[in-house]
């Protein structure tokens, strides 16, 4: 088996392990970023689109934004179609922030052409990756590229795998306590040729169900339908998915999607989900690999750099200062981010969506917050602070 050494091992080339090896690049400290899918395959994935002001912030400042500074859309405000009428949520006026639509992919392709640049090792298409001496001084990561084996030798393991990555079930299951809701519900997404007819996004609660018009460039609209979570997406023809977009969407002000080629379909499931601590010995969860949020936040890439940021400044600190101390605390000090906007994501969720049982209460407790929402000023800044997020070094509540 061949050895390699560095000083952070990465697992996961998604945006919270790019932005990892970039801020430590940035610091100074070596890292190897290993991922088991191709490059073409994680630059195409098609995900989030909604940047909050920090994560913005923290692309700019490290020197990655400057293409989002170019073609990311800044957006001051939101609506929310309630059962066909529609509303604006000013977030600019009622916070000072905004946020920036730019996609997920390109977060990703902009991290990769920085990593690129610097020459550090960021290696595609591995497999058979496992984790060893997590507790130890010296963890490793091993892992088979080209049918060779290696090992890597670190200080620190970033678990950055997402979801259905191997670090965090690398933990014993008497070291972590698992935290999830699964949602009955999941969203059918598309992509369109199609110019978006709104400069600003459209959540809304129709008695059909939730849809989402977004955007992702000034040609190319980005729609979601609330659906069941194991739909089957073959049963989606183009003219069928159209029918009910338009049906969920068009408000009583006449305004509708534009209509264009469908060029990409999914279905994806929600689900809230929190492993904590997000600490094994020298191996840190970061990003989707220690909680997933249902998307209705927008929440789920912007906590992944929140907590990458996080981890970068702690392992800085261990190098720079010889002390542990932002280490022992990053568990606790991501997790009052984490819960702040699993708390924001569940609620958005249970706001807009249509509920699996037909309560006549629950709906009529719906619609009286949906109108609520939309029109009290303490409501809707409520909803604007916690969607544009916060400043990525503030965390609520005290120790
Ligand atoms: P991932 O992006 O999942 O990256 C993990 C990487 O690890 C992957 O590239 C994976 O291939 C790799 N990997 C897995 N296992 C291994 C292994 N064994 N070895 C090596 N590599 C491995 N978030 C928002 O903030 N705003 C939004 O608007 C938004 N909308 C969304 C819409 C949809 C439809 C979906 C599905 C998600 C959305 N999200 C949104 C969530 C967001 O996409 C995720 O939270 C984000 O991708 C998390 O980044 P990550 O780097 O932690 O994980
Ligand atoms: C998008 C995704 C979301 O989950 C959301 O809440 C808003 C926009 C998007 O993909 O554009």
């Amino acid at each position: 088996m061949k050895q390699i050494r560095t000083q952070v091992g990465i697992v996961g080339a998604g945006p919270a392990g790019l932005m990892l090896g970039h801020l430590l690049h940035l610091a100074g400290i070596d890292s190897i970023i290993i991922e088991n899918r191709s490059q073409d395959y994680v630059i195409e994935r098609v995900r989030a689109g909604v940047l909050e002001q920090s994560t913005v912030d923290l692309m700019k400042k490290s020197g990655v934004g400057d293409r989002l500074q170019h073609e990311g859309m800044s957006h001051d405000g939101i609506y929310i179609n309630v059962f066909g009428k529609r509303r604006r949520i000013d977030m600019a006026a009622l916070t000072g922030r905004r946020i920036t639509v730019y996609g997920q992919n390109e977060v990703v392709k902009d991290l990769i052409s920085a990593r690129t640049e610097t020459g550090r090792p960021l290696i595609f298409e591995v497999s058979d990756v496992s984790v060893y001496g997590l507790e130890s001084e010296q963890p490793a990561i091993r892992f088979t590229k080209d049918e060779e084996s290696f090992e890597i030798r670190c200080d620190f393991i970033a678990g950055c795998d997402g979801f259905h990555g191997i670090c965090r079930e690398s933990i014993p299951a008497s070291q972590i306590h698992i935290y999830e809701r699964v949602y009955p519900f999941g969203w059918l997404g598309i992509l369109a040729n199609a110019t978006p007819s709104s400069p600003e996004l459209v959540y809304s609660r129709h008695s059909r169900g939730f849809a989402l018009f977004s955007m992702r460039s000034p040609s190319v609209t980005r729609l979601y339908l609330q659906c069941a979570p194991d739909e089957d997406v073959s049963q989606w023809p183009d003219d069928r998915i159209w029918d009910e977009l338009l049906t969920r969407l068009q408000s009583d002000d006449g305004w509708k999607p534009n209509v264009g080629p469908i060029t990409q379909k999914g279905v994806t499931g929600m689900r809230s989900f929190v492993s904590e601590p997000m600490r094994f010995g020298r191996m840190f969860l970061a990003g989707d690999a220690a909680h997933i949020v249902p998307p209705t936040g927008a929440k789920g890439l912007n906590l992944a750099m929140a907590d990458v940021w996080r981890l970068s400044r702690a392992i800085q600190r261990h190098y720079e200062a010889n002390s542990g101390d932002l280490l022992d605390r990053y568990s606790q000090d991501c997790l009052r981010r984490v819960w702040r906007a699993q708390q924001f994501s569940w609620w958005m969720t249970s706001l807009l969506h249509r509920p699996d049982t037909d309560n006549a209460f629950d709906q009529r407790r719906q619609h009286a917050e949906l109108l609520y929402v939309t029109s009290s000023r303490a409501a809707m800044t409520s909803l604007a602070e916690n969607y544009v997020g916060l400043p990525i070094d503030e965390t609520t509540g005290e120790d």
